[in-house]
């Protein structure tokens, strides 16, 4: 049977770099004999103007019956004063299918990569080999926070807020995921929050240690969100999975991004379990940085952070890690080869790059 994928491109340079994923899917399918069923749908602001909704009932239920569920980016100034009816996922189409879809385990991988550790700002050596998997919680916290507003408050002066929440069995279940990942790999876990003044960072460093009790080979380190991210800078080799709730997850996977060469280098899978592991539902697959409105229309977005998303798609939902392992390699080889967007001060178009990874991919000179 053909695996069935959902790609809602979304907005900005969201449908431009999710065309680049699209081409890459088919040219591995081609060349593996690997079926592939891609359907198309619209998400947030293209589906706001089509349809007065950032993600329709028909999307969600669409991408519940799908395989995994590739998303280009969305957003963009033109929605963002938009206010509909319902909780905070009614407000954003991407929020709305992590929600519905409950893709709670958010990874998000950065690691350097040989040929654009110039294009870091660390002295030479300094972060070479850094291999960080930032693990942020994906579907709680203050980004879902039911109680929200901006309204006078009760002294009369106008004031926004928006409540941190985490219950229990939501920090158990990404803690756990924290700690079987970790094992995986190397072995050492940080946890990140803000214990010394939020009381939901007290629940979730008290959580993390008691489920850290049953994976003693496991080296649990807590940090502040701040030092954490004075500390990545700082010395990036002493991390491994980086363990945060949606909030500082969000941050530091950016910052983590630095690592990389750059924020349109990062990928991501957000899943609803551990990867295998027994998962209910669809993945979401995307590249970590936004919509970038400054850019879109130009060809010239990056399309690394889509096509390493595709890796990780084919990795955990298809279960072809073999075909993962040859994009990073493709991917690698058109970095050295010197084909690269201008964001990491090449002159190539998107669609370029992406032809690029393709033959590397098909073992061909990029
Ligand atoms: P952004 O990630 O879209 O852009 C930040 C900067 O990085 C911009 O200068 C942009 O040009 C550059 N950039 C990002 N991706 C790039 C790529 N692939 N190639 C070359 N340059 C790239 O973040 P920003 O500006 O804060 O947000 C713009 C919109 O994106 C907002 O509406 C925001 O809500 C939305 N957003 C959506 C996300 C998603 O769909 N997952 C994630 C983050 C933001
Ligand atoms: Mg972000």
């Amino acid at each position: 049977m053909a695996a069935r994928l959902l790609v809602p491109g979304g907005d900005g340079i969201g449908p431009e770099v999710a065309a680049c994923g699209e081409a890459l899917l088919a040219a591995v399918a081609a060349d593996t004999g690997l079926r592939l069923r891609l359907e198309h749908d619209l998400l947030h602001g293209a589906a706001h103007d089509a349809w007065g909704t950032f993600c329709r009932d028909e999307t969600l239920a669409l991408a519940r019956d799908c395989d995994a569920v590739p998303v280009g980016a969305v957003g963009g100034p033109r929605w963002d004063g938009i206010v509909l009816p319902g909780g905070p996922e009614m407000q954003d189409g991407l929020m709305r299918l992590r929600a519905g879809l409950d893709t709670f385990v958010g990874l998000r991988p950065a690691r350097t990569w040989g040929p654009l550790a110039p294009r870091t700002p660390f002295r030479p050596g300094h972060a070479e080999g850094a291999d960080i998997l930032v693990l942020r919680e994906m579907c709680g916290g203050v980004y879902f926070a039911p109680e929200r507003g901006i309204g006078p408050g009760p002294d009369g002066i106008l004031a926004g807020h928006d409540m941190t929440r985490y219950s229990l069995p939501e920090i158990e279940r990404i803690a756990r995921t924290g700690f079987i990942l970790a094992r995986r790999r190397r072995g050492r876990l940080c946890s990140v929050d803000k214990a010394n003044v939020m009381q939901s960072g007290v629940l979730w460093r008290r959580t993390v240690t008691e489920i850290g009790r049953d994976f003693p080979d496991v080296a649990l380190r807590h940090l502040h969100a701040d030092n954490a991210a004075f500390q990545i800078v700082r010395d990036p080799l002493q991390f491994d999975v980086i363990l945060a709730d949606n909030l500082f997850g969000d941050i530091l996977s950016d910052l983590a991004g630095i690592l990389a060469g750059g924020l349109g280098m990062l990928p991501s899978a957000s899943l609803n379990g551990l990867p295998e592991g027994p998962q209910q539902g669809p993945g979401i697959y995307e590249a970590v940085h936004g919509s970038a409105p400054d850019i879109a229309g130009r060809g010239i977005a990056n399309p690394m952070g889509t096509l390493l998303s595709v890796a990780m798609l084919l990795d955990h939902a298809l279960g072809r890690p073999d075909l993962a392992a040859r994009i990073e390699a493709a991917v690698e080889a058109v970095l050295a080869a010197g084909i690269r967007t201008p964001d990491l001060g090449g002159r190539a178009t998107s669609t370029e790059v992406t032809r690029a990874v393709i033959q590397a991919c098909l073992g061909r000179r990029p």
